[in-house]
């Protein structure tokens, strides 16, 4: 039996061996090409479109029992991680995000899996493909960390911004004076409405989902959870005629009502000429204020600029497991979020699982909810990490009242992992170096600066 068992290992062996050598020697070599030609044919080279794409190209073996089932549920997993076919379709628009995926395979080695590698040897990035695609994503992204400091500014028109302010902080918006942008907003506290899961609006109503902070969100492709606003512009004229929070109202009767007010007229007619006080040149105006909202130079953000003291040893290795642990994958750029709408249960089932006082509602559809495409359904926004101790609770539904739980809750439904304590600890460390610099998060500093 012994001696069976030793011939049949041999055999599998010279077999998987001569897969091996026949893989190498005909693998194609990389083409004398662009670099982009050259990431494509190193990708397909190494199968990845085999199971990162919508439509994967599944092995005969996928139809045998067992095996097959195992190999469908990866490519579920794997086209619900990241698309790269989609990702890659225009090479000359890759997105920051797409980017930083492939960057994680390159540094930590992890595709294709070690299981799908033993099978189908020759895969995996030798040195010189690990090379060349290292240095065409430094080459895209004009860095070598997924993660990059936040601009001290974003560009905006001085004199619309100053107005947006006050109108930010105006109540006459709202459908009986009572709110603002900045009651659910609060931008001494973070940018969101501190530590409300869901917040009241007009007449106590509550709405479904919880306030994003409004800090550094200039940097986001798209506005909201689901992402239905293109802009800041365009966002703006949500919450004012939204019954459940400024009111039942139209903007064409919150513009009559501002426009009872003589000198914001004569305001708006010097600073949009031609146009005047209008619902477009309100939320413009609102908008430019908000692109003043980017708060720099947090302790990481010193520390990525080359103050290496400005952060612990402690933070330092919550930022490697970050790293590690695929987290930057998707909390990537600037704004470490933001870039793009992301499955919220990849490896479980969100909703099953969370506490059953919140009913399931249609905010809970993500980006569904907009495009009404059922490949959408429980993607959100990814939020930024940026000033994250000031936001809590957290996620689109104000579930996780800690850090800790958010982060733990991202490695089980994110990763189909358990993060471990250690880890868990540290990597919370690491987001708590996150809270920037900003007039109007620290208010005691504008009136000093105005004051000179
Ligand atoms: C057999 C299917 C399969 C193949 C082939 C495959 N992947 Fe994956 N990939 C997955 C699955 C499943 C996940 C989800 C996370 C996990 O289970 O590790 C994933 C996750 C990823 C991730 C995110 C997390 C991480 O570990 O980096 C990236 C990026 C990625 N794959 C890129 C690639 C690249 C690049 C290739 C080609 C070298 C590739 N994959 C080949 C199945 C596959
Ligand atoms: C009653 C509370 C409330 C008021 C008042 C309110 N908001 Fe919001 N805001 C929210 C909630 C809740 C969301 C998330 C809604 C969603 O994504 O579906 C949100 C989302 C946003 C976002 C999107 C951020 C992101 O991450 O996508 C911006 C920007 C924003 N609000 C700005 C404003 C402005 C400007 C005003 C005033 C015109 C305003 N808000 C008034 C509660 C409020
Ligand atoms: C596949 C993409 C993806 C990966 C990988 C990922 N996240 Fe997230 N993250 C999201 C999305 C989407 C949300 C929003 C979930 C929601 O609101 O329901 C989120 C939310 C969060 C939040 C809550 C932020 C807030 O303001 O509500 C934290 C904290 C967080 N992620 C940290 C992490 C950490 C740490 C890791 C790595 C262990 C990680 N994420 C990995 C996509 C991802």
């Amino acid at each position: 039996m012994k001696k069976f068992l030793k011939i049949a290992v041999i055999v599998l062996l010279v077999a998987a061996a001569a897969v091996a050598v026949y893989r190498f020697a005909f693998r194609k070599s990389i083409p004398d090409a662009p670099a982009s030609e050259q990431v494509m044919a190193i990708l397909q080279q190494n199968d990845c479109f085999v199971c990162h794409s919508q439509e994967p190209e599944l092995p005969f073996y996928a139809k045998l029992p067992v095996i097959g089932p195992q190999i469908k549920e990866h490519c579920l997993h794997a086209v619900a991680f990241t698309d790269l076919a989609a990702g890659l379709a225009n090479m000359d628009s890759v997105s920051e995000v797409t980017l930083s995926m492939l960057d994680h395979s390159v540094t930590y080695g992890t595709m294709p899996m070690t299981s799908y590698k033993m099978i189908h040897w020759g895969t995996g990035f030798n040195k010189k493909e690990k090379s060349i695609l290292a240095a065409w994503i430094r080459e895209r992204r004009g860095s070598d960390e997924p993660v990059c400091a936040l601009p001290d500014r974003v560009d905006y028109d001085s004199a619309r911004a100053d107005l947006g302010e006050r109108l930010f902080n105006d109540k006459r918006i709202s459908l009986d004076g009572s709110l603002n942008c900045a009651s659910c907003h609060i931008l001494e506290e973070g940018g969101a409405d501190a530590g409300e899961r869901v917040s009241d609006g007009i007449n106590g109503l509550v709405g479904g989902v919880n306030a994003p902070t409004v800090y550094n969100s200039a940097l986001y492709v798209r506005q909201f959870w689901n992402g239905r606003a293109a802009d800041l512009r365009e966002q703006a004229e949500g919450p004012a005629t939204n019954p459940v929070e400024m009111g039942d109202q139209t903007w064409d009767q919150i513009v009559e009502r501002l426009k009872a007010d003589k000198a914001l007229v004569k305001e708006f007619e010097a600073l949009y000429p031609g146009q005047g006080l209008t619902q477009w040149t309100v939320t413009s105006a609102i908008a430019e204020f908000e692109k003043k909202l980017v708060t720099p130079n947090c302790r990481f953000d010193r520390y990525l600029k080359g103050d290496k003291a400005a952060i612990n040893e402690q933070e330092l290795k919550g930022y490697e497991a970050f790293k590690e642990n695929a987290c930057a994958t998707c909390h990537t750029g600037a704004a470490m979020g933001g870039q793009s709408f992301e499955r919220l249960d990849i490896f479980g089932n969100y909703f099953a699982d969370r506490d059953p006082k919140i009913e399931y509602n249609s905010d809970d559809d993500g980006l569904k909810g907009y495009t009404k495409n059922d490949a959408d359904l429980h993607k959100f926004k990814v939020p930024t990490l940026r000033n994250l101790e000031l936001t809590a609770p957290y996620f689109h539904d104000g579930t996780f009242e800690t850090i800790e739980d958010a982060v733990r809750a991202m490695g089980k439904y994110e990763l189909g992992k358990t993060l471990s304590d250690d880890q868990v600890k540290a990597i919370s460390a690491f987001l708590r170096t996150l809270t920037g610099v900003s007039p109007y998060l620290h208010p005691g500093q504008k009136a000093a600066e105005e004051k000179k």
